[in-house]
């Protein structure tokens, strides 16, 4: 593995001529905007905020951080390939290796941790101290932690979580926190909240974001984000016990902050430009960090990864390593013959689902469709499952369209499974109800199984004569 930590990382980017660094940018608006702007951009680099008004130079921010094949190749570890294609083609088969290998990687304890060259407790503690940016005008809030892992424990069996969720500032030692329901984060503080017992948490904001694409991810339940993070890496992670409550905190992070979540304790958190596009949820009481300790490296980087109108941020990273987990997890659940699947970053990676079988047996293509809809790594939140043949590439929009278009009636190839698992951010759900239920339609856009053979023949050339004529004729055909 090519780097250590996140200040390796950089360097290995910057290597790779993809790193920007951008100074005197404000953290009103100012940082959010160009992130929004120059991730939108074929190539965009990374981009490492320093100067920031306000604070000292040195206390720096980094987004765009996961947005390019080349990035992503060197986070996972994998040879810096240049394209979406190689680059998932090379991830082919490793969630599997990596799901496996976990448990060979318990993290590490030890003594030796940057995260606590500056350590700040309890009346020290002051979160404005940290350039947390307003990303978007609508915001309610400076949102300090989107690429963040925060780290609970369960209470019946110890399990150690890293989860991506958001955190807001409320005032020096006070944060919010949303976390979806469903999500191992909020199962384990609402166990604590339910015996009347606050919940330890710590949240790193700033880290080597291979902790990000672990946290942010559907990681097999049982399996702690360290370990498989750890795994990925294939040595594993170095953390040191927090002060506060023993968690193990990563001990190359940039920026540490410590506490409980208390029982019966909410504030209002968002509203949040969030990962579908929209501000859907709104303004809503939600949970709080008391925080009691803060840990930072010398000139801290926070790790900003903030979702807009996708694509953004993060829908790449999500999707070229969803679509690879999906993929497999379809195969494990013993659905044969799945030849490609992506997870449509138009969806935010979750509300459009494509998978393309080659069809086997009548049944296979409804079967692959409802697992993709059901399973762990494809259930929360998403909307549409369209299910195609093998002759369409699942991430060419135009492709599937036209299966859509030509292969499905909608009369016969539409199923709808209903109450499925929604949250606060469904922008299709009105604010203020009480439980999140959306539906999911499973499109069968394969060829209609009984009659396979008699379907009608595709107006395309052969890739016989396709080949013969582009050779003839390569001047005049070239780019
Ligand atoms: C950049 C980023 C931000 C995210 N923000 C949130 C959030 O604010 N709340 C939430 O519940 N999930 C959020 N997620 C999704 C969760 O991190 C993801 O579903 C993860 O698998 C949850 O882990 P868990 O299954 O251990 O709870 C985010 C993901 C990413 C990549």
């Amino acid at each position: 593995m090519g780097y250590q930590d996140l200040r390796e990382w950089l360097i290995a980017v910057n290597e790779l001529g993809e790193l920007r660094q951008v100074e005197g940018a404000h953290w009103r608006l100012e940082m959010g905007t160009i992130t929004e702007l120059s991730g939108k951009r074929k190539k965009a680099p990374a981009l490492l905020f320093d100067h920031i008004p306000d604070y000292p130079p040195g206390f720096r921010l980094l987004s765009g951080a996961l947005l390019t094949a080349p990035r992503l190749a060197v986070t996972l570890g994998l040879p810096v390939t240049p394209s979406d294609r190689e680059l998932v083609s090379a991830l082919e088969g490793l969630p599997t290796q990596w799901e496996t290998r976990a448990k060979d990687f318990p993290p590490v304890t030890t003594s030796h941790s940057p995260v606590k060259d500056n350590v700040l407790r309890d009346s020290q503690v002051d979160l404005l101290r940290f350039p947390a940016p307003l990303w978007h005008e609508d915001d309610g809030g400076r949102y300090i932690g989107t690429g963040s892992a925060v780290i609970t424990q369960d209470p019946d069996t110890g399990q150690i979580n890293l989860g991506t969720y958001r955190i807001m500032i409320h005032n020096q030692n006070t944060a919010g926190l949303y976390v979806s329901p469903g999500k191992h984060g909020r199962i384990h503080y609402e166990k604590y909240h339910a015996q009347g017992k606050p919940c330890p948490v710590a949240v790193s904001l700033g880290h080597d974001p291979l902790l990000l694409v672990a946290a942010g991810l559907e990681v097999p339940p049982g399996i702690s984000e360290y370990q498989y993070a750890g795994a990925i890496k294939g040595a594993p992670l170095r953390v040191v016990p927090g002060e506060v409550t023993g968690l193990p905190i990563p001990a190359d992070a940039e920026l540490v902050i410590e506490g409980w979540c208390p029982p019966g304790q909410s504030l209002p958190e968002g509203p949040f430009g969030e990962w579908t596009g929209y501000y859907a949820s709104g303004q809503r009481p939600a949970p709080v960090i008391q925080v009691e300790a803060i840990y930072y490296r010398n000139d801290p980087i926070i790790l900003g990864c903030p979702p807009n109108r996708p694509p953004h941020d993060y829908t790449y990273m999500r999707t070229v390593l969803r679509s690879a987990m999906l993929k497999e997890a379809l195969a494990k659940a013993g659905v044969p013959d799945v030849r490609g699947v992506w997870a449509h970053e138009a969806g935010g990676s979750r509300l459009i689902l494509v998978v393309a079988i080659k069809q086997r047996y009548p049944g296979h293509a409804r079967q692959a469709g409802f697992v993709a809809s059901q399973c762990h790594v494809g259930a929360y939140l998403g909307r549409y499952v369209i299910v195609v043949d093998d002759d369409i590439d699942p991430s060419n929009t135009n492709d599937v369209l036209w299966a859509l278009a030509t292969r499905s009636d909608p009369e016969k190839d539409i199923d709808i499974i209903r109450r499925t698992w929604s949250s606060a951010l469904d922008p299709m759900i009105k604010t203020g109800v009480s439980a999140f239920f959306n539906s999911r339609a499973i499109i069968d856009a394969c060829r209609p199984f009984e009659w396979l053979a008699e379907f009608p023949k595709v107006s395309q050339s052969s890739p016989e004569l396709a080949q013969k004529v582009a050779q003839k004729w390569r001047e005049l055909l070239a780019d």
